[in-house]
């Protein structure tokens, strides 16, 4: 065979072509882009604007990482589609499909609407997450919320720590959470105790993860829920699939529809500035920046997504 010769030494320093995309997108998307940081939850309005993190994990496990990817921020809804996987297997399809609907709702993700069953519309809005919750509370009781954590510890690849200031500010504020919550109840969506069941679902809301976190996360869910860097089947195979078609028909709220026809990507955001992209069998997304448009989305996040597909022509149908 032909003696082995060293790559030019000018390859060392040139960045793969991933990589140099990704750092043109941070650069192009500055915070002008617009949007504007959610003040509901009081805590989080302390966030800085200027923050943005890109990160994109492929399934052998390599980890891309632009720009502030190891600040950490609140998970918020983007906890919503692990715990729904989480319920299911857990509790099982059947006892979770009878208080939780599959379908688009077309409202905001606060909505306290529900379907003609008097259920949620859907796991990714607040009344089918904060059902979820309840189901989690119902098979574990007062070690629901760190059985919770310590799931989305296994999708990231690593232990989460929680926000404490976040969660008490918005379980300080949370009555439109907590009257969904007593709408569900008198429905028998929850069976008891919905105080506790909010107290969970505002913790989980307020778990801390960098974008590169929400990358491995994405990523897990992209390789049918084994994470690609520890290598560990986090919940079944069929869980994430069915995680996957709700992100996808609802997972970006009343921008769904638009999100899945323009970028084709299962996606999940959440009001903390993160975006969460899962691409199945391809790769998984996290990006963070604080703005959000009027819909909760991270203006930015959006952007890099829309870049991303466009470019790789990535969108799946
Ligand atoms: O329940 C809430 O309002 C927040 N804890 C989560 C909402 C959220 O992240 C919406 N997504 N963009």
């Amino acid at each position: 065979p032909p003696p082995f010769t060293a790559a030019p030494a000018a390859w060392a320093s040139s960045k793969p072509p991933l990589l140099r995309f990704l750092n043109a997108c941070h650069a192009d998307f500055t915070p002008e882009t617009g949007g504007a940081v959610a003040d509901y939850i009081p805590e989080l309005g302390k966030a800085d604007p200027a923050h943005f993190g890109i990160s994109l994990a492929t399934l052998d496990g390599h980890v891309y990482e632009v720009g502030d990817t190891q600040v950490p921020f609140t998970i918020q809804s983007m906890s919503k589609p692990f715990v729904f996987a989480l319920a299911l297997d857990t509790l099982g399809a059947a006892r979770v499909e009878s208080v939780i609907g599959v379908e688009p709702s077309g409202d905001p993700f606060n909505s306290i609407r529900l379907n003609a069953e008097n259920h949620p519309f859907n796991p990714m809005v607040n009344a089918g997450a904060i059902a979820c919750s309840g189901l989690i509370y119902e098979a574990k009781g007062d070690a629901a919320f760190d059985y919770i954590r310590q799931a989305l510890g296994r999708f990231a690849g690593r232990e989460l720590d929680v926000d404490d200031a976040v969660y008490a500010s918005e379980s300080l504020t949370g009555d439109r959470n907590r009257a969904i919550g007593y709408l569900l109840r008198t429905n028998a969506v929850i069976k008891d105790n919905v105080a506790q069941v909010l107290e969970v679902y505002f913790r989980q809301c307020a778990i801390l993860v960098t974008a590169r976190d929400i990358a491995v996360m994405a990523a897990t869910l992209a390789n049918r829920g084994v994470n690609p860097v520890t290598g560990e089947q986090v919940l079944s195979a069929y869980a994430i699939s069915r995680t996957l078609s709700v992100m996808t028909s609802s997972g970006m709220y009343d921008y769904a529809g638009e999100w899945i026809y323009r970028i084709g990507i299962p996606a999940k955001s959440g009001v903390g500035g993160g975006i969460l992209a899962a691409l199945p069998a391809r790769l998984g997304l996290g990006s963070y920046s604080p703005k959000l448009d009027k819909h909760g989305n991270s203006v930015r996040g959006i952007k890099v997504c829309e870049a991303l597909s466009s470019h790789y022509d990535l969108h799946m149908l």
